[in-house]
């Protein structure tokens, strides 16, 4: 096909040879299967910051370092300059997840760069080659159930071990490929210590899988690993092979109020985001 603009740069570059075919839009991004030289790999195209969504609010955001003080500054004042450095550094954040995960054994695509605003990766794919389905696209019994369900949990446990949550995991967030399982769409992962919504987004991504697998295993539908895991973790206990038992002790005290009033001020700050986001499209 020919080559869409915003590739155009990594073809000059010699990264890309030559660009396939595209293989998804989604809200976020634009994917294409590209050549790069005898490999097939994957380019995932961000759109522009007025077209994203929820993914770069603050609560997301929270606690990912800036390189120095002058761009922190500038982005706190909403510059230009400031705008440019948070893009960047939004674009930046999905590789650079994806070079941590991989390297503490988590299954992602291997990442290979981001350029331009454009992320090369790993195309994922089935047994028989083709790009890889989507977990909500794949006919799934109890038993299948039951074992995704288990592999992602570790997958989680392990991401959280190498200090980070997904924060948007869900059915549409893991693609199947021949060996199973495999989580992406990273650009909103959030720094398990730095990010003081960090438990309630690993519980939410936890809870999400339960829904899902719930529907076919019904079984999962009681249990309650995202709070177990996040306890492990707050208090030293995790590590990559953790029993789990999916049961947590009850509450002693009636109320986790500061759990509540972090979560009312996620709520609060992911909808102020949105407010600013669509007040920027209009101006
Ligand atoms: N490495 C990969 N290998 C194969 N397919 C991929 C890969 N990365 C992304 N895709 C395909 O592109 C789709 C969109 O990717 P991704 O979820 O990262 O972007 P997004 O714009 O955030 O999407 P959405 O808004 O739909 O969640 C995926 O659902 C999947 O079908
Ligand atoms: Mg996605």
């Amino acid at each position: 096909m020919k080559t869409p603009k915003r590739i155009q740069p990594l073809v000059e570059d010699g990264l890309v040879d030559e660009v396939l075919r595209q293989l998804m839009s989604g809200k976020e991004a634009t994917v294409y299967v590209v050549r790069c030289g005898d490999d097939i790999r994957c380019a995932k195209v961000y759109k522009e910051a007025s077209q994203r969504s929820f993914k770069q609010a603050a609560v997301y955001t929270e606690g990912r370092k800036t390189k120095n003080s002058r761009q922190a500054r500038a982005m706190a004042k909403g510059s230009k300059y400031g705008r440019e450095v948070q893009e960047e550094a939004w674009q930046n954040a999905e590789v650079d997840a994806l070079y941590r995960l991989a390297s503490a054994g988590v299954r992602v695509p291997v990442p290979y760069i981001c350029f331009e605003g454009v992320l090369l990766m790993e195309l994922l794919t089935d047994a028989n080659g083709h790009a890889a389905p989507r977990l909500n696209d794949v006919a799934m019994s109890e038993a299948l159930a039951l074992d995704y369900h288990a592999r992602l949990l570790r997958q989680v446990v392990l991401m959280l071990c190498a200090g980070m949550v997904h924060g948007d995991l869900s059915e549409y967030n893991i693609l199947v490929d021949a060996d199973g399982p495999v989580i992406i769409d990273l650009p909103q992962a959030v720094d398990a210590a730095a990010n003081s919504n960090a438990g309630v987004m690993l519980e939410r991504d936890v809870d999400n899988l339960r829904s899902y697998f719930g529907q076919f295993a019904p079984s999962l539908n009681g249990t309650q690993y995202g709070k177990e895991i996040w306890g492990l973790y707050q208090a030293g206990a995790l590590t990559p092979d953790t029993p789990l038992s999916g049961r947590v002790k009850r509450e002693t005290r009636p109320v986790d109020v500061r759990g509540v009033l972090r979560e009312v001020e996620a709520v609060k700050q992911e909808e102020e985001a949105r407010r600013r986001y669509l007040q920027d499209m209009e101006s």
